[in-house]
């Protein structure tokens, strides 16, 4: 497995890095000094090595994430000098490949993007990955699932579930509170909600040529209680603001 590398050491690359450590990855990991707490933990707990820059981290690493915040992306990347033999792993929301690309010294390096979520700590991330490259898919794999596609325009769509995974919190939160209460402690509605929610994932998941609306009709039969409620919800087009959630972060995508 290649030598790993992390320009940018905030949430994701915590996350990340637990997750593969908890994956049992074992091997090297290279880290940028900025942000020296997260540094000095991920050392300290996962056995990383912080470098004394962002060049150190390139030379020492075959794969480089980057993993910035998009407004940091281009300085971050100014000067480093890559071999050609290496590659960029972008997980960088939203920054096509040919922008990272023009800010490049190697214009010919190989730049992969992947788009992690935080459930990577706890073993689950559906990780996008583009295009496919198998180190890099063997390593999220580790952490969750690799999901390669073929098409940068699939990517950036795809990017867009990855913030949906944080409107999910919200919604069981609300569930939470909607049932919880003096008859159902909240730890209790909290451990149903979010059961229930993985209990639905699972089965969608087990049926995968199935339309997860047809799974809910099935389920949800006239005369039936959770017939009564989806009704309502489509009555009053709870699901029209997750659509127009989900527009917006594609018009955003597609103009940053
Ligand atoms: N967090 C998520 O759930 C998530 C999910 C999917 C994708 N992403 C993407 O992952 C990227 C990182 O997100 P994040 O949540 O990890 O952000 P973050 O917590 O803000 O971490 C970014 C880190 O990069 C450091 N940095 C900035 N410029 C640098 C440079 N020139 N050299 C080295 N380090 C530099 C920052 O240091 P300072 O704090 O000193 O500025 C910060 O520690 C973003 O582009 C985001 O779109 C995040």
């Amino acid at each position: 497995m290649s030598r790993i590398g992390f320009i940018g050491v905030g949430e994701l690359a915590r996350y990340t890095i637990r997750g593969w450590r908890r994956g049992g990855y074992e091997k090297r990991i290279n880290l940028s000094p900025r942000n020296a707490q997260n540094a000095a933990e991920l050392a300290r707990d996962h056995a990383c090595d912080v470098m004394p820059d962002n060049q150190s981290v390139v030379d020492s690493s075959d794969l480089v994430f980057l993993a910035t915040r998009p407004e940091d992306c281009f300085d971050a990347l100014a000067g480093l000098d890559f071999r050609p033999d290496q590659v960029l792993v972008s997980a960088v929301a939203g920054v096509a490949s040919d922008r990272l690309r023009d800010s490049l010294t190697n214009s010919a390096l190989k730049i992969v993007r992947v788009m992690p979520v935080s459930s990577a700590q706890a073993g689950y991330s559906p990780t996008l990955v583009y295009p496919r490259h198998q180190p890099v898919c063997d390593l999220f794999d580790r952490c969750g699932r690799a999901i390669a596609v073929e098409q940068e325009r699939q990517f950036d769509q795809g990017t867009i579930l990855a913030c949906v995974y944080s409107w999910y919190f919200a919604l069981f939160d609300r569930l939470v509170e909607a049932t919880g209460g003096d008859d159902l402690p909240a730890e209790l509605a909290a451990e149903l909600v979010v059961g229930m929610a993985r209990g639905a994932a699972d089965l969608a998941l087990s049926r995968p040529t199935d339309r997860p609306g047809d799974i809910a009709d099935e389920i949800a039969t006239p005369g039936t209680y959770s017939r009564l409620g989806l009704d309502l919800l489509r009555d009053e087009a709870a699901f029209d603001a997750w659509q127009r959630a989900c527009d917006l972060l594609r018009s955003r995508l597609a103009t940053d």
